[in-house]
């Protein structure tokens, strides 16, 4: 394959792994500084141009996006994708992962472990979210800090309060978040190629500090992840749309705690912690997968009007309860089940043996009217009780 890999910092360890696995596999490849494209919108066709040329084809592109580059590098890979380049990474997954609490919301939907956390806007409301995530002491993060610079041990509310107070007069946003003391100073990183984790380590904060990235003086050891770890980590990187991840837990007394997804993960720490080919291991993904560009299906296929994706819920009064897929009826109603959900497997293709139970959800294409009286009730959220006010509340 012809390979693009993005980066400004072509001496960097990673960068030099990444490039030398590639050549020795045989492939084309070549280093392009992110900065040096220009996104070419005036054809008809999404376009390129690198250092003022158009660009020549690739077969595929890897990111490695720094932070003070976000926006543009990202744009860059968004154009690579309009062009059917395969790239593990995309942009809408690099952005995801890049925001903290933006990854934090998305994964929090999906019954992955992390740390409470807490974002508010308003002074009044920064006592009660530290309370909401257990009290002092408490961990305050900015957005989008890295290498650990820009997260806060806060020991008294007080002084999280005077923290937050300063952040936020100087327009930063950040977050609140419980402190996992039974994590020590330690934190596993796992570094995700597709659907497994292909190398992992632990990393020991020094001294008395609490943060444990390699940039703070932290240490590692290579460790060989259980089962819960592993899933908890390839399904992070699935949810937030990155192919070559890595994942960050804490340890947390009850099982992992995801902290962040690192879209462009460094090499250097983990190939030396563990001994292993991380960099030719995302050669050969990449290589394996060059045929797949990704596609947004929804975008795709909800261009024919009235048409569209819908999860449906098998419900268990439903006649659909023990039918087979193909004997269902969806088909004539112009509906295709795409995968069937049950539980935490999943069936691709669902076509024809597979008899259906109450609580299944089918991922379906198709005529959105038809599928409309299946479409599952929104989740309710739990209701607390709430003490009616002392006071009378005054007439409008
Ligand atoms: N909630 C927390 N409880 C305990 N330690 C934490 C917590 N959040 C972060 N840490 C420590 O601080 C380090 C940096 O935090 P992280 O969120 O990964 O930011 P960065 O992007 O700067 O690496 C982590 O590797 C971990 O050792
Ligand atoms: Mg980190």
């Amino acid at each position: 394959m012809k390979l693009a890999i993005l980066s400004r910092a072509p001496q960097a360890y990673s960068t030099q792994r990444l490039r030398a696995a590639a050549q020795q596999r045989g492939h084309q490849v070549k280093v392009l500084n992110t900065l040096r494209f220009a996104i070419d919108l005036s054809g008809s066709d999404p376009d390129l141009q690198y250092r003022g040329r158009l660009l020549s084809d690739y077969d595929a592109v890897l990111p490695r996006i720094g932070n003070s580059v976000t926006y543009f590098g990202t744009a860059v890979v968004r154009q690579f994708e309009q062009m059917d380049v395969y790239t593990p990474n995309t942009a809408n997954g690099i952005t995801n992962a890049r925001d903290k609490l933006r990854a934090t919301q998305i994964l929090s939907r999906h019954n992955i472990g992390m740390p409470a956390t807490a974002f508010v806007h308003s002074r009044a409301d920064v006592r009660l979210a530290i309370e909401r995530v257990g009290g002092a002491p408490v961990v305050i993060k900015l957005l989008e800090g890295t290498q650990g610079i820009g997260v806060i041990l806060a020991p008294e509310v007080k002084i999280a309060e005077a923290i937050i107070e300063t952040l936020h007069s100087t327009k930063q946003n950040v977050l609140i978040q419980s402190f996992i003391s039974e994590s020590r100073g330690r934190d596993i990183r796992a570094l995700v190629v597709g659907d497994r984790v292909v190398a992992a380590m632990r990393r020991m904060a020094s001294g008395d500090e609490f943060r444990s990235n390699l940039h703070r003086g932290g240490t590692v050891e290579a460790v060989e992840l259980t089962p819960e770890y592993e899933q908890a980590a390839v399904r992070s990187a699935q949810i937030m749309g990155l192919r070559v991840a890595g994942v960050d837990m804490l340890e947390g007394r009850d099982g992992p705690l995801v902290m962040e997804v690192n879209s462009s993960p460094g090499l250097e720490g983990i190939e030396r912690a563990t001994g292993l080919d991380v960099a030719g291991a995302i050669i050969d993904f990449i290589n394996n997968q060059v045929a797949f560009p990704e596609i947004d299906v929804r975008q795709r296929l909800s261009v024919s009007t009235g048409y569209g994706v819908a999860e449906l819920l098998v419900h268990a009064n439903a006649d659909l309860v023990g039918k087979r897929v193909r004997d269902s009826g969806l088909g004539d109603r112009d509906i295709t089940v795409l995968t069937l959900h049950r539980g935490s497997t999943v069936i691709p293709n669902p076509r024809g043996a597979v008899e259906l139970e109450a609580g299944d959800r089918l991922l379906c294409f198709g005529k959105l009217e038809e599928m409309r009286s299946m479409i599952p009730e929104r989740r309710r959220r739990r209701t607390k009780v709430r003490k009616l006010p002392k006071e009378p509340i005054p007439e409008a």
